[in-house]
């Protein structure tokens, strides 16, 4: 049964761009809304997890709670990637219940009565289970969701019968063009802990721009303002991706008619088209994966949502083979992560700020800007989601 605020979603989300308003206030925070869109969204979407780079070596495993669901990523004997579930086939104990989130397995053993599982969820053993008639350990094993990986993110997906992540991906590969992000590695993670805002709060801010002149005044707006990206990039409902190109007075020259966009490093990645390298590109795939790439390093924000009114996150700096080899790395990363932080630190004030105010009778329903066309997207994403509502977005 769908909420009954799914069908103001759908209202909004049906109308034209030039009469778009802003969601209810209540869609930010009801309880049963959100269970809803973890029934419709989170259980069936694909979800982006980790780094291969994270998980090199066959037992490196990541433990993590998503969506409620207690997984485990980890590498099995063979050398694949694999989404356990952490619940016991035994009595539903944690199996790495007071073991590190992240580290290296040999196997797992449930901390409660010892029964066993290879890295493969296979079971290995567990005492004193010959007098049942019904334990065979050939057929016991820990759960497993599907895992796939795309130029190195690890996403999984709760759904058993999910169509395949490669098809969403295809937006997001053609603004990439030549860039292929396998080879890239995952030097920084700013962990933000948990978060008071909704899931929407956050992607809708994520999205779009406009707000550059108001929320980061003095860090963003000065070389990407706010009108500074062309939003109709990534048609439809699937994705959003735009080019934030660089203001020339921050331009470090010009070539092929564009500004050059300020590197950290020393060197840009290889195979940058023109308006690559005069730009930040702003990338995602809802409803969680989000990617802002610079010349010489991305940003993946890993955004999970934990309740109503709450959410992890944590910001990933992921830099190009040549400069994970510059020797000043570190500091050059630090400059990066102080900037990342000072930015971060914006957008979170104002992310708890928003979602304070949409328990007010008079939060929602404000128009959205034509700069405000991803919130408009997003709008329609949730719509063909909740109520499988397909609208055109032309
Ligand atoms: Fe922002």
């Amino acid at each position: 049964m769908a909420h009954p605020l799914v069908a103001q979603i759908v209202d909004r989300a049906s109308e034209p761009l030039a009469r778009a308003r802003a969601l209810p206030g209540s869609v930010y925070w009801d309880p049963d809304l959100y269970a809803f869109e973890v029934e419709r969204i989170f259980r069936r979407e694909w979800m982006c997890v980790a780094r291969v780079e994270q998980l090199p070596n066959v037992g490196d495993y990541l433990a993590l709670d998503l969506v409620g669901e207690p997984i485990v990523i980890v590498r099995d004997d063979s050398g694949a990637l694999r989404a356990l579930s952490r619940v016991c086939a035994h009595r539903s104990m944690d199996v790495l219940e007071g073991a590190d989130d992240a580290g290296t397995a040999a196997r797992f053993t449930c901390p409660y009565h010892l029964w066993s599982y290879r890295l493969d969820g296979s079971c290995i053993g567990a005492t004193d289970m010959g007098e049942s008639e019904i334990f065979d350990k050939r057929t016991v094993r820990l759960g497993e969701f599907p895992l796939t990986e795309w130029q190195g993110f690890v996403f999984v997906n709760f759904d058993c019968d999910a169509s395949p992540l490669a098809p969403r991906m295809v937006g997001i590969e053609r603004v990439l063009g030549d860039i292929d992000l396998s080879s890239w590695q995952l030097v920084r993670t700013l962990d933000w802990g948990e978060q008071p805002a909704n899931w929407k709060v956050v992607i809708e801010n994520g999205a779009e721009c406009y707000h550059h002149m108001g929320t980061h005044r003095d860090t963003l707006e000065p070389a990407f303002p706010h009108n500074s990206i062309d939003v109709t990039l990534s048609p439809g409902h699937e994705w959003l991706g735009g080019f934030m190109v660089i203001e020339p007075a921050f331009a470090t020259g010009e070539a092929d008619g564009y500004p050059i966009h300020p590197t950290f490093f020393a060197a840009a990645a290889d195979g940058l088209s023109p308006i690559q390298r005069a730009s930040t590109l702003v990338a995602g795939v809802w409803p969680m994966f989000s990617l802002a790439m610079s010349p010489d390093f991305v940003t993946w924000f890993r955004w999970f949502p934990t309740g109503p009114e709450s959410h992890r996150v944590d910001l990933n700096v992921l830099v190009p083979p040549s400069a994970a080899a510059q020797a000043d790395r570190e500091e050059v990363l630090d400059q990066i992560e102080n900037l990342l932080n000072a930015i971060q630190a914006q957008d979170a004030a104002t992310n708890a700020a928003v979602q304070r105010m949409t328990h007010s009778p008079f939060s929602g329903n404000g128009p959205l800007s034509h700069l405000e066309y991803p919130i408009w997207q997003f709008q329609r994403f949730l719509a063909s989601r909740l109520a499988d509502a397909e609208l055109a977005t032309a």
